[in-house]
């Protein structure tokens, strides 16, 4: 079966192939891109810009959207961790938690799988913490500065695989592969 990922970020497409392609499933990249609205949640910003690809993509394919909501600064940078990376990155968030032993945080993956029109949603969740620096130049994004709960490495310490392990993206992927597999939600 061949699929389509709709994203520009070839780090969450390696991510979501080492997932599919060893269950036969085909991943080819589509990377044109796709308006994001201003929304406080992921499902909504996923599922807009799934009706937005619907007529411009062969089905099936899916999208992603995902953000790093940190305890401490009461999920912020949550949804807009994009234009968050993109202007201060790691190093900003690190200057934001300086002096602050409240490290928690969590990474959110919603995935809109469209398929003949219809479009599932399916979730990740992955929990962890800030690290203290930066560590790893695997990865992209926070990669470098989130390490998972049951590790002691970074995102940016860790081949896609075992990020997959642990994280929210390779939770909603293995979902979705359970999905396609088995038709179940
Ligand atoms: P997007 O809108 O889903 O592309 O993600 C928003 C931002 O969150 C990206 O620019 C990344 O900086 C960050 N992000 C999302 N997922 C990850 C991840 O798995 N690791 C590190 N950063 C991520």
């Amino acid at each position: 079966m061949k699929l389509r990922f709709a994203t520009h970020n070839k780090g969450k497409f390696m991510e979501a192939k080492a997932i599919l392609e060893p269950i036969g499933i085909t991943l080819e990249q589509y990377d044109k891109g796709y308006p994001e609205i201003q929304s406080t949640s992921l499902e909504d910003v996923a599922t807009y810009a799934a009706d937005f690809l619907k007529d411009k993509i062969e089905s099936p394919f899916f999208l992603e959207d995902a953000g790093l909501f940190i305890d401490a600064l009461k999920g912020f940078p949550g949804v807009y961790s994009a234009y968050v990376f993109a202007s201060i990155g790691c190093e900003g968030i690190l200057k934001l938690l300086e002096d602050c032993t409240e490290r928690g945080a969590h990474f959110e993956s919603v995935i809109a799988y469209i398929e003949n029109e219809d479009v599932k949603i399916f979730k990740g969740r992955c929990k962890g913490k800030i690290a203290m620096e930066k560590r790893g130049n695997k990865g992209f994004g926070f990669d470098p500065i989130f390490i998972p709960n049951g590790s002691n490495k970074t995102f940016g310490e860790m081949e896609p695989e075992e990020k997959n392990v642990y994280s929210h993206r390779g939770k909603s992927i293995r979902k979705l592969a359970e999905y396609i597999v088995n038709g179940l939600a």
